[in-house]
Formats: C-alpha cells, sequence, structure tokens
C-alpha cells in the first residue's frame, strides 16, 4: 500500500535529496503544523559491512570505515560464483553470509509529541534491528514486511542511529537465489498519536451492479493519548481525476491506548470498473480529525472489480469469462540480484503485458509492494503466494513407487523456513494479508507450493489452519495452494480442503484435469505451475529433451542436426523441458473451460535451481536474465495477443549446414504465413482451428534470407527477415532510455548488438566488449543471459552470448551527459549518450579518448 501526502510532497522531495547528500543525513521538518502523517522514503546514506562485528549494535559503534551506500541492496550478487559456496546450485553458488547496515539521522525540529515508525519492506533475512542501542526485534522470513515503533528510544537532538544485522548465513535457505541484505525499500513515518493503525483500512466492495458499487471500509484507529478522543473519521473516494465521487463523515469515541476498528459504507454511482484491460483505480482518502484538527490522512487503493470462480466456467471477473493468461517468477532481476529497481520491475512487467500476459503468480512469496502497485495500474491478476514451505519434506516412497511427505519436519529446503514455521507462520501469514488486501490485483491468496503436508503421510491440520486465517483476515478471496502430484493430494484429502486447487505440473497433474473435473465436478481449478519448459535464447536441437522422457514429444529430425548444442543448454524449438510442452499446455488450458488459466514455470529466467555447476540459473524462462525474449515468448504472443505479429526460428547462420534441412517454424496470430528462401516460395501455410498454433516447413540450408510474409484477409500484415551473417565485424549500443530522471533510481539497458559488415545480426557471435563511462553515471551491471556465464555483472566488460549483451547505466545525482565508450577488438569503438537529470543546452560532452 502506497501512502503519502500530496501537502508535504514538496518538503518530502527535499528531504530526500538532503538524505542523499549525506551519511548524518538531516530530516527536513514535515509541513507538520496539523500533525499529518508524513511518509518518508529511508533508502539513502546507510553504511555497510559485510562480516559480523562485535559491537555495531551499539550507538556509538565505529563505522567509518564502513562503505557507504543506497538502499535496496544485495551483497550476494556482487559474488563471486563459486561451484563451493554453500548456496549451491539453489542459490546460484553466489556468497551469502552475515551483514550488518547502520545510519544515522536526526529529526525535525517539530518531531516532539509524535510518534516515529521505520518499516523496511523486506530484509534477507533474519534482519534484527537497533535504535540507538534498544533492540527493536527480530524478523526471520525475508519476504515480509515489517514496522517497528522508534519513538520511545529517540533523541530528538543530536544523531539517532540505527543499526541492522542481516544473517543469511544458513544455507540453503530455499530453493532458490534469495540474495542477501535489505533489499526491498525502507520508509520512515511520522504521526500524530492518535492515528490510522499500520496497514489500517480494509477496503471492500460487498455489492457491484452497472449503476451502483457498495463500498464498505473498515479503519483501525489507534489513540496513543492518556484521555479518550473524540474523532471525526470521513472516507473520500477520488477517481483518476482526483474528484471525490463519494463521501462519507463519522463520529466516534476512542477510549485511551487502545486500538478501535470502525467501519463505514459508502455508495458510488457509475463506477469504472477494474480489469487487466481496463485497469481503472481509484484511491480511497481515510481523514482522522480530532476536534476539528486533521491529524491523519491516509490513502487506500481501490479498485471496483467482482472475481468469481466457477467449476464449470473458470474465472468470472466481472460477470464475464476471463482466462488468465499467466507467469510464475520468482523476484530476482537478474543482473541487478533482487535488490528492488522499481523500474527494472515495471519493464519486466511490460514485456510481460506486451506479450498478452494478464496475471502473475508471486512464485513462492510475498512480493515487494510495488509488485502489487504496478499490477493494480498496469492490469494483472495476482495469485499472491505466502509459502513455498511449511514444516515436511518430500520422500520418494521406493515400495509404491511415489512421492509422500517425509515423516519428519525437516522441510524441502535444508535451512528453510521449516525452521521458523511454528513460530512465525500465523504472524508471517497474517501481516502479509493485511499488506496486501486492498489491492485489486490480487484475486486468490495461495498459503503454499508444493507442500508435502498434501500427500501420503502429509496432514491436514496446517491447511485448515492457514486457510482459516486468510479468511478471518480477509473474507473476500478465496485460498489455494499449487499442488503437485495431485493423486496424492487427492487420496490425502488435501485439496478439498482447498478453495481452489491450484494444479502444478509435478507428478503428471496437468494431464488430470478432465478426469479431476468429472470425479470432483464442485471442483474450481486451474493450472498454478504448468508448463516447465527450459529454452536457452539462441541455442537449438532438434532432438526433444524432456525430464520426464515416457512424455517426450518426437524428434524433429531423425538424426540431430544441431549435435554441437553444448550439453548445459536447452532447445529454443519447444522440445525441452519437464512433461509439456508450451503449446500442449495452452491448447489443454484454452479448450477446457473449468480451468481458470495457466501460470507457466517462469516468465524470465532466474539466478539459482540451475540444475548444477557450471549452469547458475533457472533456465525456464521464455525471457533471459538480460531481456531479451526468447523463441517461446512469441509463441505466447502469437496466442494471446491480437496486433499483427510473426516470428521464424532458428536463426539461419548455420556455416558447414549447407545441404541440411533444417526444421523451420513460425508464430503468428494472423490468417497465413508464406515462408521464401532467397527469394523463392516454400510454399504459403494457414492456420487451421484443428492445427493452429505454429507452422512448419523443412527447409534445405542454403545462406542467404528466409522471409516470412503474414497475411490476414488476404492482405500482407507483416514481413520478418532473417539472413545469414558474415564474420562479427562491428556492434551497436541501444539505450531503452536516452534520457534519465535523478531522484527515481532511474536505469538505462543499454543493448549491445554484434552485426557484420552489411549490419546484419550475428546470432553466434561471443565477442566481448569493454566500457568506459564518463560523466554523471555509472555502469551498474553487465549481463550476457548465458546459463554458464560466471563472469562478475559488476565488472567493465562483457562476452556477448550469442549475439548480445546487456549494460545497464544509472545515473549518480548529478545533471550532465553520461559518455558510455565500449570497445571490442578488431571493431570500431562506439560511443553513446545517455542524458541524465537537465544538463545545461552549454555543457559540453566530455571529451573521449579513443
Ligand atoms: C516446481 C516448483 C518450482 C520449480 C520448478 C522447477 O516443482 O514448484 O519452484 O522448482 O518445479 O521445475
Amino acid at each position: 500500500m502506497r501512502i503519502y501526502v500530496t501537502k508535504v510532497l514538496a518538503a518530502l522531495c527535499c528531504a530526500v535529496f538532503v538524505i542523499n547528500s549525506s551519511v548524518h543525513a538531516e530530516l527536513k521538518p514535515g509541513s507538520s503544523a496539523d500533525n499529518q502523517r508524513m511518509r518518508q522514503n529511508f533508502d539513502a546514506g546507510w553504511s555497510f559491512i559485510k562480516g559480523d562485528p562485535q559491537g555495531a549494535d551499539h550507538s556509538d559503534f565505529d563505522n567509518s570505515q564502513w562503505r557507504k551506500l543506497d538502499l535496496p541492496h544485495d551483497w550476494s550478487i556482487e559474488g563471486p560464483y563459486n561451484e563451493l559456496n554453500p548456496s549451491s546450485t539453489r542459490g546460484a553458488y553466489l556468497p551469502c553470509g552475515t551483514g550488518w547496515y547502520r545510519k544515522s539521522f536526526k529529526l525535525p525540529a517539530d518531531t516532539n509529541g509524535r510518534k516515529v515508525f521505520i518499516e523496511f519492506d523486506g530484509i534477507y533475512m533474519n534482519g534484527e534491528v537497533w535504535i540507538n542501542g534498544h533492540r527493536l526485534g527480530k524478523r526471520p522470513y525475508g519476504y515480509i514486511g515489517v514496522e517497528y515503533d522508534l519513538t520511545p528510544h529517540l533523541k530528538l537532538r543530536g544523531d539517532n542511529v540505527l543499526a541492522v544485522r542481516v544473517d543469511n548465513s544458513l544455507q540453503p535457505s530455499t530453493r532458490w537465489y534469495t540474495g542477501s541484505g535489505i533489499y526491498r525499500h525502507v520508509w520512515l513515518t511520522f504521526t500524530d498519536k492518535l492515528r490510522v493503525a499500520h496497514w489500517g483500512t480494509q477496503i471492500s466492495t460487498p455489492k457491484i451492479t452497472a449503476e451502483q458499487a457498495e463500498v464498505a471500509v473498515k479503519t483501525t484507529l489507534c489513540n496513543g493519548y492518556d484521555g479518550a478522543k473524540q474523532v471525526i473519521v470521513t472516507q473520500n473516494i477520488i477517481d483518476a481525476a482526483g474528484r471525490s465521487v463519494a463521501s462519507t463523515v463519522s463520529r466516534f469515541k476512542l477510549e485511551a491506548g487502545g486500538e478501535t476498528v470502525v467501519s463505514q459504507a459508502l455508495k458510488m454511482d457509475d463506477p469504472l470498473l477494474w480489469s487487466p484491460e481496463s485497469p481503472n483505480l481509484y484511491t480511497v482518502r481515510t481523514e482522522l480529525r480530532d476536534g476539528k484538527v486533521l491529524v491523519d490522512n491516509y490513502e487506500t487503493p481501490l479498485g471496483v472489480r467482482e472475481v468469481m470462480f466457477d467449476a464449470n466456467k473458470g474465472l468470472l471477473l466481472n460477470g464475464k469469462s476471463v482466462i488468465m493468461k499467466g507467469m510464475c517468477n520468482h523476484h530476482d532481476l537478474g543482473p541487478l540480484g533482487t535488490a528492488m529497481w522499481d523500474q527494472a520491475l515495471e519493464r519486466r512487467l511490460r514485456m510481460l503485458k506486451d506479450m498478452g500476459c494478464n496475471a502473475i503468480r508471486t512464485s513462492h512469496n510475498p512480493p515487494s509492494p510495488e509488485l502489487l502497485d504496478m499490477c493494480n495500474r498496469m492490469g494483472f491478476l495476482v495469485i499472491d503466494e505466502t509459502f513455498d514451505e511449511w514444516r515436511r519434506g518430500f520422500f520418494y516412497d521406493e515400495k509404491q513407487r511415489k512421492l509422500v511427505a517425509s515423516r519428519k519436519n525437516k522441510g524441502k529446503a535444508r535451512k528453510g523456513y521449516h525452521l521458523y514455521f511454528d513460530e512465525w507462520a500465523e504472524r508471517d501469514l497474517i501481516d502479509h494479508i493485511k499488506r496486501d488486501r486492498n489491492h485489486p490485483s490480487v484475486v486468490l491468496w495461495s498459503i503454499g507450493n508444493e507442500v508435502p503436508e498434501a500427500q501420503q503421510f502429509g496432514e491436514l491440520e496446517t491447511v485448515k489452519q492457514l486457510q482459516k486465517i486468510s479468511h478471518k483476515f480477509d473474507p473476500t478471496r478465496l485460498v489455494t495452494v499449487g499442488c503437485n502430484h495431485i493423486q496424492g493430494a487427492n487420496e490425502s484429502g488435501f485439496s478439498k480442503q482447498l478453495d481452489v486447487v491450484g494444479y502444478n505440473g509435478g507428478g503428471g497433474s496437468c494431464f488430470q484435469y478432465e478426469a479431476d473435473h468429472l470425479q470432483y465436478p464442485d471442483r474450481l481449478m486451474y493450472a498454478s505451475e504448468v508448463p516447465h519448459s527450459l529454452q536457452t535464447r539462441g541455442e537449438y536441437r532438434t532432438h526433444s529433451r524432456y525430464r520426464e522422457s515416457a512424455r517426450q514429444p518426437a524428434h524433429l529430425t531423425e538424426k540431430e542436426i544441431f549435435p554441437e548444442t553444448d550439453v548445459w543448454y536447452e532447445s529454443s524449438y519447444d522440445n525441452a523441458g519437464v512433461r509439456i510442452s508450451a503449446l500442449g499446455s495452452w491448447h489443454l488450458t484454452k479448450t477446457l473451460p473449468y480451468v481458470a488459466g495457466e501460470f507457466r514455470w517462469t516468465g524470465f529466467d532466474y539466478l539459482g535451481e540451475s540444475g548444477g555447476w557450471p549452469r547458475v540459473l533457472g533456465n525456464f524462462g521464455i525471457i533471459d536474465i538480460c531481456n531479451f525474449p526468447k523463441d517461446t515468448y512469441y509463441f505466447y504472443q502469437s496466442q494471446w495477443t491480437e496486433k499483427p505479429m510473426l516470428h521464424i526460428l532458428p536463426h539461419w547462420t548455420w556455416n558447414g549446414k549447407e545441404g541440411t534441412t533444417i526444421p523451420v517454424w513460425c508464430y503468428s496470430n494472423c490468417d497465413s504465413v508464406e515462408l521464401f528462401l532467397n527469394d523463392k516460395s516454400l510454399g504459403e501455410k494457414k492456420f487451421t482451428e484443428k492445427k493452429g498454433m505454429r507452422l512448419e516447413w523443412p527447409v534445405v540450408y542454403t545462406p542467404g534470407e528466409l522471409k516470412a510474409v503474414a497475411r490476414k484477409d488476404g492482405a500482407v500484415v507483416v514481413t520478418e527477415i532473417v539472413k545469414t551473417a558474415a564474420e562479427a565485424s562491428s556492434f551497436t549500443l541501444t539505450a531503452d532510455k536516452p534520457k534519465l530522471e535523478l531522484n527515481e533510481r532511474d536505469l538505462s539497458y543499454v543493448t549491445i548488438r554484434i552485426e557484420d559488415e552489411s549490419g546484419n545480426f550475428v546470432p553466434i557471435a561471443e565477442n566481448w566488449v569493454t566500457f568506459e563511462v564518463e560523466g554523471p553515471g555509472k555502469l551498474q551491471a553487465l549481463a550476457n543471459g548465458d546459463p554458464m556465464s560466471h563472469e562478475n555483472f559488476q565488472g567493465r566488460s562483457v562476452r556477448a552470448f550469442n549475439g548480445l549483451a546487456l549494460a545497464i547505466v544509472v545515473p549518480t545525482g548529478e545533471d550532465g551527459r553520461i559518455m558510455l565508450t565500449a570497445r571490442s577488438k578488431r571493431m570500431e569503438p562506439v560511443e553513446l549518450t545517455i542524458i541524465a537529470g537537465n544538463p545545461p543546452p552549454e555543457v559540453e560532452a566530455p571529451v573521449v579518448n579513443k
């Protein structure tokens, strides 16, 4: 939930600037004459050390030698990779360990009598916090937000010192890369003693018709004064243009000291409904007055939408059937690690949106609050997941030849959440729901992923208890678990407990929809994690390779025509994976109306779960860690979008394969495609109802030009050309954002593309490119998407992988021109200028040595 007060925005910007410039930051006073809430970003100006120095919790500890940095920060991504790191294949072989952060700050002069809170959106993991030497608490789960009341321990004059110890030393703590550190945003909030509680609103729309929506608002209020207070609570619903479209006022008496929940109801006429296509948003503005004085002002997003699951029709959103075209994603941002860079995340969501994706499963943990803000705004349905692990682990029962729950509480990862479950699960779940329950994008709570408790020798108490908590804290949403080995979960009675059953692919669950629909006709179901296909950008194999070999599709050619493909790379022909192809899975989902949608594993490649050294990435993504799409991205785009598109695979640079017959595939959403090789037609093929999702031609390889022409209603609407490349001889740099803002942790993604002398893309190039940066910017990361690349993301040189690489450039804070000079052996250097802020026109570009 985003809360800010427009009135104090100017002061806030000023405060952020001051914080940026000094480690001993002085917070600027807000417009606190009326004691309103002031929420400040508190990311800037921290000191950091990796290690565990004694006494770092004391306020007088000397941290002058520590590294200065701004949060969010992930120290693991700084590397180096090492096969021996205890994070193992799960954590991408990156280092973890223990680290400390400290920050000194002065309070605004008018703080006396106000409350001051610090909020961490996520510390991975075991974040333990001190203020001025007083221990505030520790939170093991790294994905949950936590707020501490600093008020009793603050000095109104002089320096206040926050110290945070982060312990991620017990490994592996999950089954994927988590990063280490204060990797999400930090906020400082000032309020009156009379205030709305943390995550203090709960908004629902109990009745929606085309003419009117009923909006119910429950607000938790705290009275920190010694005496009772007569308060006035006003709720205003504000539309996108800033107009109030409904309001209500109530008066209450609040006793001293406690929390009180007040309920109010509003009606809004002609509501604009929220949906992925039209993500209409409102804001509920809550104003709290002590007598006539405004003391708090709190904002909550509102989207008016009705979500219903139906056992025959799947998901009905605002009464209309909608298939969830979803992606599971882990939370890392590739070369940036798990450190939250809002704009990097937004780029990723935009790519998914352009592909026609309308849903996200936050596998397998609570996401950053910003992800949900973006999903509200951009229009994604979200399955908001809390846990991957409860108590149990899996065990393969040889006699029964099936996966069962181990009888010991050893979890799925050796040092995973099972160590904390008994003490923390209830609190973590409640906090997760309270934090996220007002986001219109969230359509289901997922309380688990593939929990062994679902299987034989598991138990049902935990699922019942977690589901009950979810219903209590949010009666408006149903609860799900992503289940693998669905037969086991059916036999144990686990799936019967769930409001909505999520089918993960494991154990062939994705082949069970039809039988289960017959056997359990009232079951609400969707594919929570299907398909799992693997692919490496620009790599191909004509022999299919599935983890479950019995389900492997036929080879594309009798003899493997790309035997040189490295064993650790996966084929991009949608013929590598676990048990079902992207095409096969989508075919099932779209033809079975009771399956409410599917969430593929995964949208993006992610760090960790690599399958073993030397691979360090989970290569399931249809987009690589640099955000370069792979071929299967275009498969989904062809199925999920209508703007004419066409994609050809594979590339057409196969020196030495002259005369070999290569399967050429086209993905398109048009009626037909005609393929030409060196201007000779190889025939036009039509998409038909029966055989509709890709077109293929066997093409005898001759170097030159492969051209595809897509037609709609007889007219050519898209043409795609792939040419055989000669030797790599040059490269280009293209910034996706040539002008950067200074205060937003802005980023420019610069694509490095290797070309031949005629400007053709060289899809096999692996040239090294080295960067020099001058001006007010720096390289934040370099990457190439190769799952076997072990180079540091923080270096100055990057090797192209299959013709492409990425440089991420960030501004350092001053207006000016960031000059990038890139060099590669036997190639002309290339320069690129990115503007930072608003440099005056007379500032000359710095001179760069060539
Ligand atoms: C699933 C699991 C995912 C990921 C995937 C890889 O079983 O839920 O987290 O591990 O397998 O195939």
